[in-house]
């Protein structure tokens, strides 16, 4: 269910400005606004800050969660609600209750002349004496260069992984490539390989030798350094976990692992991966 939320309070009372973080981020508006929506990446990205989070309501309008935070705060629960006006190029981030209660956060991005954006973040926390203002704002100002160090390395990634999707597909390539010897393959294992034009890493779980695909069905986050637990991969960007056996999602959401070649050893004791017509 989406609703309209009210006018925000900072529209009808002055709360203080403490401090203001500046970015060149290499990145599209597109991607800004899609991270600024994505309240599920949180505690998975940016898991220094963020441990749990409950979305409560969500739509193209923002979002309004219960967060767990983690870090100097940890286990305290705050809840949030981010709104998005695209026409006005800006989001606005509020804590409506829990720790820091009041606080809204004010976000203007602007397009470069060059590509990419400049983001403008203001931070407005009500109730803080004045001599207190300056490591407050500091607080603020080295969260959000940490946040956007993680967020421009998703937004890349998504960004590099939807334009080598437009690429041309690669027709007429082989559908079976030799990995090399048996030995050489359980040693070197895990390690990412090449079979037409598409990547897989080799895994090897519980004596078998398995290839899965590097890519997440979700938003294409990067799987080839991802955590394996109990026979499933972990995505980084937002923590789905798929069964890399049988591809099927085991976090509960309607995705599951692109078909990876099948992995056989031969009477040679050579492996090799072959596409599944
Ligand atoms: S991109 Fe979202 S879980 Fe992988
Ligand atoms: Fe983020």
């Amino acid at each position: 269910m989406t609703s309209e939320p009210e006018p925000l309070a900072s529209q009808k009372r002055r709360l203080p400005l403490i401090g203001t973080y500046e970015r060149d981020l290499p990145v599209s508006l597109a991607r800004m606004f899609e991270n600024a929506l994505d309240w599920e990446h949180l505690p998975h990205l940016h898991s220094d800050s963020f441990e749990s989070i409950r979305c409560l309501d969500a739509g193209a309008w923002g979002w309004h969660c219960m967060a767990t935070l983690g870090g100097m705060a940890s286990g305290q629960e705050v809840e949030l609600e981010l709104r998005l006006e695209p026409e006005r190029q800006r989001w606005i981030t509020r804590t409506l209750s829990g720790v820091g209660a009041g606080t809204e956060i004010w976000s203007h991005v602007y397009e470069q002349a060059g590509g990419g954006l400049k983001v403008i973040v203001d931070f407005f926390v009500p109730d803080i004496p004045e001599e207190a203002r300056a490591g407050i704002a500091d607080y603020y100002q080295t969260l959000y260069a940490q946040l956007y160090d993680e967020d421009v390395s998703m937004m890349t990634g998504r960004q590099a992984a939807l334009d080598a999707r437009k690429a041309e597909p690669l027709s007429g390539c082989q559908t079976e490539i030799m990995l090399g010897p048996e030995t050489e393959i359980r040693a070197r294992a895990p390690f990412v390989f090449e079979l037409a034009g598409a990547r897989y890493r080799l895994v090897e779980l519980e004596g078998k030798l398995l290839a899965h695909t590097i890519i997440c069905p979700h938003l294409l986050g990067p799987l080839e350094d991802a955590e394996i637990i109990d026979g499933a991969v972990r995505c980084p960007w937002h923590g789905y976990e798929f069964d890399i056996a049988s591809g099927a999602c085991r976090t509960g959401q309607a995705c599951r692992l692109s078909e990876p070649p099948d992995i056989r050893i031969g009477t040679d004791e050579q492996v090799r991966a072959t596409l599944v017509p």
